[in-house]
């Protein structure tokens, strides 16, 4: 099945919604859900973006840990990252935690193919698969802060 992706246009507004409680119940819940992003953030720790993230092995682990509860959170199962957000609207929150990364388009293209690996490789049914792709693939716009306006002079 195709994991789509277009290209994020700035300022666009950017429609996503929630992956369906299906998904969680049908990736195996909480436990799945561990097995899912720690498997795309393995992935991701080997990629062309790992620069974003904590070179050292526990503190990489630590993030690995942190971001998965925000998505077993969002994907429906039990509250277990709210208290991160100290009660500010979640998805501004999660915007704005990466204003202090110089994300581009194609850096979010690299992180989209870490999770397109990650999703491949789940045994699960695809359309179930591709509901959570369709919240990836909007939401990562939200996440691109960095837009090249400049031509470069030298070509
Ligand atoms: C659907 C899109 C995305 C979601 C839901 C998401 C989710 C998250 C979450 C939950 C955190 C941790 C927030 C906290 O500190 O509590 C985080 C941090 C981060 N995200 Fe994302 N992210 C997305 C896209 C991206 C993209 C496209 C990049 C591109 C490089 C990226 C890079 C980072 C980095 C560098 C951090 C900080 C890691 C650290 O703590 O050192 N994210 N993200």
């Amino acid at each position: 099945m195709a994991y789509e992706i277009s290209k994020t246009v700035k300022d666009e507004k950017v429609p996503f919604k929630r992956p369906s409680p299906e998904f969680f119940e049908a990736v195996g819940g909480s436990s799945g859900m561990r097995e899912l992003m720690y498997r795309f953030y393995d992935i991701i720790y080997e990629s062309d973006i790992h620069n974003f993230f904590p070179q050292d092995k526990a503190e990489f682990d630590k993030v690995k840990v942190k971001n998965t509860k925000f998505f077993i959170q969002l994907c429906g199962g039990p509250k277990v990252y709210e208290q991160e957000a100290g009660g500010a609207d979640l998805n501004d929150y999660m915007i704005h935690i990466h204003d202090d990364f110089t994300i581009t388009d194609n850096a979010r293209i690299e992180w989209l193919g870490c999770m397109k690996e990650a999703l491949e490789q789940q045994d699960m049914d695809e359309e179930l698969k591709q509901d959570f792709w369709r919240y990836v693939e909007a939401f990562s716009k939200l996440t691109v802060n960095q837009f090249n306006t400049l031509s470069n002079p030298y070509f």
